[in-house]
């Protein structure tokens, strides 16, 4: 099988450091390139992370810092997460440099030169690949599949009602969801089944491997236990993305109508995905809906555990 062109928007934060890694150790995966936002924290550390953790894997992929705000206002960080570096405290060699052109610009460049389409993965605020869409519509042809990590069917992680990346950046995900491309939702129902324990990062950690798997161990070590999970864990979520396209078979999916509210106040950002067709609306989306969580940590491990 050729591998698959993929372009990996992210905002490095913990859980987008982890996707990164298990994205740079498949070789099934053609990274065209990796697109930063802000999100978790700022940008100028977003940036600074992915470029680190590229060159720690060794990954020629070329960076592009992109958006320091969504569409509408300024980004909500969560340092209480991610550190306020973003990877936990886990101080990595710094990277290399960005590359020249601005996240937009480059998705863009790469969608209108390609020979075939390319697969994006968002897993932070999509407002890079919203610019992108809607500034050239037309190359919506070109992409073969959008897979975010976004949304919930139930209560969100940011308020009662959002997700991270939906809340942060509402009206992108609105662009995402009207493009007309084939699109893929990991929501928070499907990441908790990606339940990081401490058992699993000692599982990881025995597996030996080199520098990329003790610098994710740390990281994983750094999260805080969620209170959703009775503190026993946290939901390993963006790394879910890269599963998907890697071992679909992993999981379970649904084709569900799915909406994002935009009215400001307590329910701006949530998303309402109909899993029992009660909207009366055509499916736009295939949302995953459960994960063989065991064979997940063995693809992860796997794959960490092949890199440098
Ligand atoms: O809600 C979880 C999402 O928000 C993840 O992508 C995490 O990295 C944060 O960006
Ligand atoms: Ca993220």
């Amino acid at each position: 099988m050729p591998a698959r062109s993929v372009i990996i928007d992210c905002d490095p934060g913990t859980d987008d450091a982890l996707a990164l890694l298990l994205a740079f150790g498949s070789p099934e995966l053609d990274i065209r390139a990796i697109t930063v936002a802000g999100g978790n924290v700022g940008l100028e550390r977003t940036l600074q992370n992915a470029l680190s953790l590229a060159a720690l894997a060794s990954s020629a992929a070329p960076v592009h810092g992109g958006a320091d705000r969504p569409l509408l206002g300024t980004y909500g960080f969560a340092p209480e997460v991610h550190g306020d570096d973003g990877l936990g405290g886990i101080a990595l060699p710094a990277g290399g440099v960005p590359n020249p052109a601005l996240a937009a610009d480059a998705i863009r460049d790469i969608l209108r030169k390609a020979a075939e389409p390319v697969t994006l993965v968002g897993i932070g605020p999509v407002t890079n690949i919203a610019l992108a869409l809607i500034t050239e519509p037309p190359l919506a042809a070109k992409i073969a599949e959008i897979v975010l990590m976004a949304g919930s069917w139930g209560e969100g992680n940011t308020t009662p009602s959002a997700e991270f990346n939906v809340w942060n950046d509402p009206e992108a995900f609105a662009v995402l969801l009207a493009c007309d491309r084939p699109l893929v939702l990991a929501p928070l129902e499907l990441t908790a089944h990606a339940l990081v324990t401490d058992a699993r990062i000692a599982a990881l950690r025995a597996r030996g491997g080199g520098a990329c798997l003790r610098t994710a161990c740390d990281i994983l070590d750094s999260v805080p236990r969620s209170r959703r999970f009775g503190g026993l864990g946290f939901a390993l979520h963006d790394p879910c993305t890269i599963a998907w396209l890697l071992r679909p078979e992993l999981f379970t999916t649904r084709a569900c109508p799915v909406l994002v509210d935009l009215v400001p106040g307590p329910n701006r950002g949530r998303t309402i995905i109909d899993r029992w067709d009660r909207s009366g609306l055509a499916p736009n989306a295939a949302v995953l809906e459960t994960l063989d969580a065991d064979g997940f940590f063995a693809l992860l491990g796997d794959r960490l555990a092949a890199l440098p």
